[in-house]
Parts: C-alpha cells; sequence; structure tokens
C-alpha cells in the first residue's frame, strides 16, 4: 500500500508542476492568471506571451504527464503493488491530471488538463490519443475556437477507450479524465452559450 501511496503522490506533484505559470513568469516577468483568459494552459500563453511560449508550456505538460506514468511503470516493476497494472497506471495518469488542475502550487486552482491528458495516457492508450489528437485538427477546419475542440478531444480518448474494449481501468480513467475536463471548461462552456468565446 506504501508504494502505491507514495507512487501517485508523485504523479500528483509531477502533475501540479505549473509549467504555463512558471514559463510566462521566469521569462516574461507576467502573470499568466491575469492574461486572457486567465488559464495557465498552452492556449493562453499563447495569447498572452506568443508561439514559442505556448510550445515550451504544451510540450512540459504533455511530459509531465507522461513522466507521471513512466514513474509509476517503474513502481509497478519494482515494488508488489498487488493491483491490476492497468488499473494502476491509468489510476496515476488521472491523479497527474488532477495535479495540473488543482495545483497546490496556485492555491489549487490550475489548469484544464488537455496536455497533460494527452501525455498521461499516451503511453497508455497511444490509439485514442492519436484519434482525439487528429479530430482536434479535423475540427480546426470547422471551428477556430480551442475550447470546442479540446472538449471533442477529452471525449474522444475516452469513446475509443471504450468503443476498443480497452480494460477497465482504461475506461473508467479516461471517462473520469474527460468528465474532470468538461467540469474544468465550465467557464467555456458558459462563454460559449453567450456568444462570446475566444
Ligand atoms: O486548453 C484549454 C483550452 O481548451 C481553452 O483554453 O484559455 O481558451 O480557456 P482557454
Amino acid at each position: 500500500l506504501l508504494a502505491i501511496v507514495i507512487s501517485l503522490a508523485l504523479s500528483f506533484i509531477l502533475g501540479s508542476i505549473p509549467s504555463g505559470y512558471l514559463i510566462v513568469k521566469k521569462f516574461k516577468g507576467i502573470d499568466i492568471r491575469k492574461v486572457g483568459s486567465g488559464n495557465i494552459g498552452s492556449t493562453n500563453v499563447k495569447r498572452g506571451a506568443g508561439k514559442g511560449f505556448s510550445i515550451a508550456t504544451q510540450a512540459a505538460d504533455v511530459i509531465k504527464g507522461a513522466v507521471a506514468v513512466l514513474v509509476a511503470m517503474g513502481f509497478y516493476k519494482f515494488f508488489d503493488i498487488g493491483m491490476d497494472r492497468n488499473f494502476f497506471l491509468a489510476m496515476n495518469a488521472f491523479v497527474a491530471i488532477l495535479g495540473h488542475d488543482y495545483t497546490p502550487f496556485l492555491g489549487f486552482n490550475g489548469g484544464k488538463g488537455v496536455n497533460t491528458t494527452l501525455g498521461a495516457f499516451v503511453l497508455i492508450e497511444p490509439i485514442a490519443v492519436f484519434t482525439g489528437v487528429a479530430l482536434y485538427f479535423v475540427l480546426a477546419k470547422v471551428t477556430k475556437i480551442v475550447s470546442i475542440r479540446s472538449m471533442s478531444l477529452g471525449v474522444t480518448l475516452f469513446l475509443v477507450t471504450l468503443i476498443k474494449g480497452s480494460p477497465f481501468g482504461n475506461v473508467i480513467f479516461t471517462l473520469l479524465a474527460a468528465l474532470l475536463m468538461l467540469y474544468r471548461h465550465e467557464e467555456n462552456i458558459k462563454r460559449l452559450i453567450r456568444g462570446e468565446e475566444k
């Protein structure tokens, strides 16, 4: 049990590194939470600090999710976890996303988890992740609104996992990740309904 707790704690801490906030603060000296949508994710970093910083933020947010799962794989290999491997890894993936969305480093109010979700699940459900990303780019032809495409990506990740008959842990935690992503887009959804989304 101790190994499970430590692994989950590490996943949470890795996820909670507020990449976008740190990058924009260090190189631009501004608080990204006071710009645009106020989000710390790569979309808003692009608005507030430009494309280069946005790409750096995106890379960092994807990588931290993947590293959390890699570390969990190590834990599974070297300790007696006593739990289904898929379930354990997918749980760590989800906890990393929780860390990003509710980072203690920013008063438990972080981002929306899109990039971290990609990184966290890419090693577990690569086909579902790449299908979601592909749809994201296809939708770019239809809408320039990032939040719509992000939310579609989250839901697609879960649906593909479900349809291809993936292990239970992957299905349940991609479902939770999709629901969390929609929940964290609450303000975007309200703006979409009002026709004010950027
Ligand atoms: O990745 C988050 C995106 O879906 C929306 O970001 O800054 O437009 O709220 P933002």
